[in-house]
């Protein structure tokens, strides 16, 4: 469910992807593991453009000094205790909701609960409200009918409307002036999905990851979508997405920006569909790193694969992927496609 709209920031964020803890099965459902190489956004990084040549002693020299520059950076920010949603950090992958993984997230004063998609390949975190056109439930193949909480501005004490002069309204454009409702509309990659509605501004109910003992709920800005259309009438993210990019309107931003956690997160996803998802975790020396390749328009979590390894056949082949938790399926293009479908029918299953 990549996001679709190219006018984002370049946000030089790196992400912890939990590559190397045994909790998580979900790069390994690829089949292949993902190897690093240092990318040009490094070079962007570094403030130099000449990096020395790959191999070299001068390369492995600047590539030292850039993780000095990391390991400063996060001393100089100061330690947080990594976050996580109120009742829990657990996330669920549902069979009826295109397979994708869902998160109970608790919003207002008094707080309603809403499970919601978690989506790495957009930004904006919207609720079903105040609604035209949304889902309001479902029923289940047992005929039971499970209703969904609707998000209400005048049910919440601390809601807010986001008005256009707001640094995250996008549409300003669209504003008749400056103290009216910012208004939003997302497009989404599946065919015909969207959502529209008008952006405000809520308590996000979250605690201390560790060791539960503190609350830590933060003001957050969302989208009040009012009318959703295609896949999300169709099944998935019913009850509301959680955009995980990397543009500042998404909560991980919002957090860092506020400084209340470190500019990252990491989601595990457990191959019996249970995961986890913590906000401002720090990295592991046992998790494995790879840089993003970062567009100045529109940055998204995008990697490059150098080795492909299917059973015991060990491929180099370097291709670009974008880590997107809001589809369900894994795409490659040739020569990629063909080097794995060919490695796995060559399986030996014997
Ligand atoms: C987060 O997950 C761990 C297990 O990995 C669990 O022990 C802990 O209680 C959870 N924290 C919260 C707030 O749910
Ligand atoms: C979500 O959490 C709330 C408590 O905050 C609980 O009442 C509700 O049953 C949970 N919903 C799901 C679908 O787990
Ligand atoms: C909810 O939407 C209706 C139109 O669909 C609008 O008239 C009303 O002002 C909206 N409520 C709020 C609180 O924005
Ligand atoms: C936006 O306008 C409102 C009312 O006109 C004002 O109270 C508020 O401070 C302004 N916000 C920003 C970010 O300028
Ligand atoms: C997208 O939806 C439209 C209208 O429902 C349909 O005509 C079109 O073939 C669809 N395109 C794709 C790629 O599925
Ligand atoms: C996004 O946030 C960064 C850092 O706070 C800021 O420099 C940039 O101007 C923001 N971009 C937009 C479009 O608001
Ligand atoms: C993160 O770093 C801090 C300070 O170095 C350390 O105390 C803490 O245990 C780390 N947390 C995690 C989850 O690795
Ligand atoms: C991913 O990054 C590579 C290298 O910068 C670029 O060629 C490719 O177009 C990017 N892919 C997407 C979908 O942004």
């Amino acid at each position: 469910m990549a996001c679709h709209r190219w006018l984002c920031i370049s946000l030089l964020l790196l992400l912890l992807l939990s590559l190397a803890s045994q909790s998580c099965h979900a790069l390994h459902s690829f089949g292949f593991d993902i190897h690093h190489r240092f990318s040009d956004p490094v070079k962007e990084i570094l403030g130099v453009h000449d990096l020395p040549d790959k191999g070299t002693r001068q390369y492995y020299v600047a590539m030292a000094h850039r993780d000095r520059i990391f390991r400063g950076r996060r001393l100089a920010a100061g330690y947080h205790s990594p976050l996580t949603f109120i009742p829990s950090n657990e996330t669920y992958q549902i069979e009826a909701f295109g397979f994708l993984h869902f998160a109970n997230v608790s919003v207002g004063t008094p707080p309603l609960s809403f499970l919601v998609a978690l989506d790495t390949g957009s930004d904006l975190f919207w609720l079903p409200c105040n609604c035209t056109k949304c889902v309001h439930g479902i029923g289940l193949s047992n005929g039971e009918k499970i209703a969904f909480n609707i998000y209400d501005l005048k049910g919440s004490s601390t809601s807010q409307p986001v008005l256009c002069n707001s640094s995250l309204c996008e549409l300003q454009r669209q504003c008749p002036s400056s103290d009216t409702i910012c208004p939003y509309e997302v497009n989404y990659l599946s065919n015909g999905t969207s959502t529209t509605g008008f952006l405000v501004e809520d308590v996000l109910h979250l605690i201390t990851d560790d060791d539960k003992t503190k609350d830590a709920d933060t003001r957050i800005t969302f989208g009040c979508g009012q009318v959703q259309t295609g896949a999300f009438l169709d099944g998935a993210a019913p009850n509301g997405l959680f955009g995980l990019g990397m543009s500042n309107e998404s909560v991980p931003s919002i957090l860092a920006k506020e400084g209340l956690t470190s500019n990252s997160f990491s989601m595990c996803f457990g191959s019996d569909g249970l995961g986890r998802i913590t906000f401002g975790d720090n990295s592991s020396l046992v998790q494995g790193k790879t840089p993003f390749n970062l567009r100045a328009l529109h940055p998204t979590y995008n990697i490059t694969v150098t080795q492909i390894i299917v059973g015991e056949k060990v491929d180099d082949l370097e291709f670009h992927a974008i880590f997107d938790s809001g589809t369900s399926f894994t795409y490659l293009n040739d020569p990629a496609y063909k080097q794995i479908t060919n490695s796995v029918s060559n399986l030996d299953f014997s």
